[in-house]
């Protein structure tokens, strides 16, 4: 079974994530979204929240499922015996942090592939953190996220 792990924070799950998801689903058996820790980052939502809102987003995938996990993601990768890491690709300008990510996860373990996507032109702009900025300034994004996104933000106004 071809097992691969897409990584991130998900800060949230974005339009632009669930399009990488959903194309890497008919590729592989199954697919863990993992919801990661990056030490430089502050996150807005909790992880439960964001376990939440991946869970009501992959609804209608019945190969993939998501997880949460505190130490190295190929550490994770390793245990669940995946045989692929799946990153997405937006601008010129991610390469080179995914470059420096993809290199020491080879160091960690060079028989897990990292696979990337390339984003789909129309959502290759969103970044968690520029939607979390859009909604705090009163910005429409449905266009951008799934709609359990929005009621989340709704939910943690109140
Ligand atoms: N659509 C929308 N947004 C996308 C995207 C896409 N297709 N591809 C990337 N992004 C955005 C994310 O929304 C995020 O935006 P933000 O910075 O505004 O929040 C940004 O690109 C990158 O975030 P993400 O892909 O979630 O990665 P990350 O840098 O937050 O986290 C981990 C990377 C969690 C996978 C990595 O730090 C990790 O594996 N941590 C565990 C420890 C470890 O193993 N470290 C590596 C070895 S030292």
């Amino acid at each position: 079974m071809r097992i691969a792990i897409y990584p991130g924070s998900f800060d949230p799950i974005t339009n632009g994530h669930l399009e990488i998801i959903e194309r890497a689903s008919k590729i592989f058996d199954k697919i863990i979204i993992l919801i990661a820790i990056n030490n430089e980052k502050k996150y807005f939502f909790t992880i439960e929240d964001r376990i939440k809102m991946i869970k009501e987003s992959i609804k209608h995938l019945n190969n993939v499922c998501v997880d949460y996990y505190e130490g190295l993601t190929m550490h994770y990768a390793q245990k669940v015996n995946a045989t692929a890491l799946i990153r997405g690709l937006r601008v010129v300008s991610d390469f080179d942090y995914e470059w420096k990510l993809a290199t020491a996860n080879e160091y960690i373990d060079p028989n897990i592939e990292m696979v990337f996507f390339m984003a789909h032109k129309e959502v290759s702009f969103i970044s968690s953190s520029m939607i979390n900025e859009l909604y705090s300034g009163n910005v429409d994004i449905s266009k951008l996220v799934p709609n359990i996104v929005i009621e989340m933000y709704k939910k943690k106004a109140k």
